[in-house]
This record gives structure tokens, C-alpha cells and sequence, in this order.
């Protein structure tokens, strides 16, 4: 575990010289967010319950409390592009739409505290936000402060409208201006996107020093597989960006963008899929769906405990795809409970067949790159294929693998102690 090792000293030594030190995002957030499920909508007459309002953002978070979706660690509550009025006022702040948001920010966000969860917003680096309302360029200490009165706890500050050549400046300095105001706020930044979009050299490690979670790749579409930013091209697009993994770390993420289990496009399969790979790559869970109407198989899939904990795992190294074979993608994350040299790890082989027949699938543990003499304990996270079975480097792990779906394994690694106790099967 060479590659391993080496992500560990460098997250080590990001974290002690020069990481983003406002203690927050230890782990990934975890919350939800408006954008990918309701975007733009606005008009309240036409859709009362989908249009970014005071509404909308209330019922989120009495339904993230009410079906168990915070006490498992979704507390972020937070309110994408669209929620303000069209122009600032003559001293320059930032105000809510008042036919949408009638009470007001700081009363929407006291009753998302009220409830024990956390208050996001948005902004844009640019002179408008994606969808034209005023940017933060000219702005920036205006609206740090705006934001710090109204007791937001993350804010996302996208980047339309703005020239990525400025923005190794320009996000450090907001993000300075949010640390002046003394409250801890997530920082979340879309630097590297627009950087990457416009082909501008991009400084990962600046990045990872400035902002808690950072954007790279396309929004995320309600599909499994049609274009860009669907579920299976964001996977591809990340399993071939392994340069970005290592800057990941307790403070600081890689972000694929939403969650869309849930929603319209993706099978209890493909939800599985992208649940798997989400919490591989140690990305935000950030869920935007209609959380009044999530179907039961896909909520389990949701509050899986054991997935969870593998997203939130305290350790914080991304892991990777290391390799396709027969059309199944295996990724790979080292996690805890360390055994001396040995970290345990969260499989998943992901599935892109499309031939009927759940697929049978057979790889050494080795050949995973897992080499604990003493071996692992073997559980399968959705399904039922291993329980606490014991496997050493040389076992063959056998899989059925659903097209289109996946198989999600720990591996818990243990001393030889423990492998003498262990008997052959608990279950
Ligand atoms: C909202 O939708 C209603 C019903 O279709 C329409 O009459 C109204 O003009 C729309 N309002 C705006 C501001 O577009
Ligand atoms: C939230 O909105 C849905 C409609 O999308 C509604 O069915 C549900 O009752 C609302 N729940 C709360 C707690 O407001
Ligand atoms: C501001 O930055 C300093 C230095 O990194 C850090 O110790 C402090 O916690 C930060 N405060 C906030 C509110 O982010
Ligand atoms: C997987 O292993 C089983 C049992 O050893 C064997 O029957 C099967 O043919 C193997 N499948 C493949 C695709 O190699």
C-alpha cells in the first residue's frame, strides 16, 4: 500500500502547514441542498411546493428531522442560487426575495437552528450568480458580514459571470473576509471548475488551503448514464482524476456534487451505485429531493449506517476505481480501523453490463491490493453475499453483481490475534 501511505503523509502534512483552519468539515458534510431537484423556480403561484421559498426550506427541514435523516448526520439545510431579490439595496446588502422569504434570513435560519441542524446559503464569486442575481465581485466583505449576522454555517460561492483568472485571489480573499466575521462557515468553492472549464492552470493545493470542499466537474443531471454530469460520468470523470485524490483530507474534499437518489433517474440499483461510490470517494452526501416523497427502498438506502460511516470515516483518505474488468468498475478505499500497517477498506464493484443475468464476478483479495497476512473480516453492505465471513490476501471473493447496480464490501482488517479467535462464519 505504497500509493496509500504516501496519500497519508501528504494529507498529514497539508493538514499541519497550510489547510483551511476554521475546524469545520472534519468529515464530509452531510445535508440537503435545493439546487439539483429544484432548481430556478420561482414562481409559487404555478408550484407552491417546489419554488425556492421560506416554505420550501422549512418543510426540508422538518421532514430531515422527522424521517431520521438528521440524527444520522445529515444537518446541513442549505439554499442554493435563486433566493435573493434582483438588486441590492442602496447600502449594497444582500436581501431575500420578499414574496418568497417573507420572514426573512436570519428567522428562516433561527428555525433551521431550532431544530438542531445547520444553515446554508449561496452566493457567486461573479457579478451575478448563475441565474443573474447579484454576485459577490465589489461585495465581498458586505456580504461575509451579511451572512455571519444571519448565522449561516456554509455558504457555496459558484462562479459564473467572473474570470477564473482571477480567482486564486479572489476566493482566498472572501474566504478571509468569512473568517474576519469570527463565525465558522463552511466554505464551499467552485474555483477549480471554472478554472478547468476555461482551461486555467489549476493550484489543487491552494485550493485544499482556502476552501473545506471545492467543485471540479459538471453539475449533477437526474440519469444513471445519458451526458454530461450524469451519475456514470461523474464516476468516470473522477476515477481519472486520481491526481486530485490526495488532496482530500479531514477539513477539505473533493466535492462530485449532489446525491440525486431519490428523484426521477436512478433505480434502487443505481442508487445503491452512487451511494457506494459517494461514500469511496469521501464526497459530501448532500441530498436534493422531495424528502416528503422518497420511496422506502431508496430512503433505506439513504440511511444506511454502515455506508454512512464508511463516507464519514475518521480517517478522510479518498479512495479510488483501480481497475475495469468485464465491464465491472472496482473501487477501492482504505478506511479504520487500522491494523499496524493495515488499514481496512470499503469495495465496491460497480456494474455498467446491461446483460440480464446479475453478474458473476471473482477477484482475489490480493489482487484488490490487500495484503494483511493475518485477513479481514467480510461484510456486504446492501446485500446479503458476505457476514462477517474471514478472508485471507489468497481467498477468492465471488460477487453477483446486478447490471447496472453494485456490490459493496467492507473488509475490516485484523491481527492475527484476532484471525486465531475468528471463526469461519458468525452469521
Ligand atoms: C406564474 O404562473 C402563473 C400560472 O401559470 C402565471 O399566470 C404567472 O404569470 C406566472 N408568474 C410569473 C411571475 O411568471
Ligand atoms: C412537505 O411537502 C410535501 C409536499 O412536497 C407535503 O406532502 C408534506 O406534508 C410537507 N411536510 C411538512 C412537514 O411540511
Ligand atoms: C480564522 O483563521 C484562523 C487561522 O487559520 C483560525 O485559527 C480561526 O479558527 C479562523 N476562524 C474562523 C471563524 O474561521
Ligand atoms: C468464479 O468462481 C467460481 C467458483 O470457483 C466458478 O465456478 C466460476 O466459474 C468463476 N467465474 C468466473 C467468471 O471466473
Amino acid at each position: 500500500m505504497k500509493l496509500h501511505c504516501l496519500f497519508v503523509c501528504f494529507m498529514v502534512f497539508l493538514d499541519q502547514a497550510n489547510c483551511l483552519n476554521n475546524g469545520l468539515a472534519l468529515t464530509p458534510p452531510m445535508g440537503w441542498m435545493s439546487w439539483q431537484r429544484y432548481r430556478c423556480t420561482t414562481n409559487c403561484t404555478l408550484y407552491p411546493y417546489e419554488c425556492i421559498s421560506e416554505w420550501l426550506i422549512r418543510n426540508a427541514t422538518d421532514l430531515l428531522v422527522s424521517e431520521g435523516y438528521a440524527e444520522l448526520g445529515y444537518k446541513y439545510v442549505i439554499i442554493d442560487d435563486c433566493w435573493m431579490m434582483t438588486s441590492r439595496d442602496d447600502l449594497g446588502k444582500l436581501h431575500p426575495d420578499p414574496d418568497r422569504f417573507t420572514s426573512g434570513m436570519h428567522a428562516l435560519s433561527n428555525y433551521v437552528h431550532s431544530k438542531g441542524l445547520k444553515f446554508g446559503i449561496y452566493q457567486d464569486y461573479g457579478v451575478k450568480t448563475c441565474a443573474g442575481y447579484p454576485g459577490l465581485l465589489g461585495h465581498m466583505e458586505i456580504d461575509a458580514n451579511t451572512f455571519a449576522e444571519w448565522e449561516v454555517d456554509y455558504v457555496k460561492v459558484d462562479g459564473c459571470n467572473s474570470d477564473p483568472w482571477t480567482m486564486d485571489e479572489g476566493y482566498p480573499k472572501f474566504g478571509r473576509y468569512l473568517n474576519k466575521t469570527g463565525r465558522p462557515m463552511v466554505y464551499s468553492c467552485s474555483w477549480p471548475y471554472y478554472q478547468r472549464e476555461q482551461n486555467v492552470p489549476i493550484n489543487f493545493a491552494a485550493i485544499a488551503e482556502h476552501c473545506n470542499l471545492w467543485r471540479l466537474y459538471e453539475d449533477v443531471q437526474d440519469s444513471w448514464g445519458v451526458g454530461a454530469g450524469s451519475v456514470r460520468d461523474i464516476m468516470d470523470y473522477y476515477a481519472n482524476r486520481k491526481d486530485v485524490t490526495q488532496y482530500a483530507g479531514p477539513g477539505h474534499w473533493n466535492d462530485p456534487d449532489m446525491l440525486i437518489i431519490g428523484n426521477f433517474g436512478l433505480t434502487v440499483w443505481q442508487s445503491e451505485a452512487q451511494m457506494a461510490v459517494w461514500a469511496v470517494l469521501a464526497a459530501p452526501l448532500l441530498l436534493s429531493t422531495d424528502l416528503a416523497n422518497v420511496q422506502p427502498e431508496l430512503k433505506h438506502i439513504l440511511q444506511n449506517k454502515r455506508v454512512i460511516a464508511i463516507n464519514q470515516d475518521p480517517l478522510g483518505i479518498q479512495g479510488e476505481r483501480i481497475h475495469t474488468r468485464e465491464k465491472i468498475n472496482t473501487w477501492v478505499r482504505p478506511i479504520s480501523p487500522k491494523v499496524g500497517e493495515h488499514f481496512s477498506f470499503a469495495v465496491a464493484f460497480v456494474s455498467y453490463r446491461a446483460d440480464g443475468m446479475p453478474y458473476r464476478y471473482n477477484v482475489t483479495v490480493l489482487n484488490l491490493g490487500l495484503r494483511n497476512p493475518a485477513g479481514y473480516i467480510v461484510n456486504d453492505l446492501f446485500g446479503t453475499s458476505y457476514c462477517d465471513e474471514m478472508v485471507k490476501p489468497t481467498s477468492l471473493l465471488q460477487v453477483r453483481i446486478n447490471p447496472s447496480g453494485v456490490v459493496f464490501l467492507e473488509l475490516k482488517a485484523v491481527s492475527q490475534k484476532q484471525c486465531e479467535q475468528e471463526e469461519e462464519s458468525k452469521c
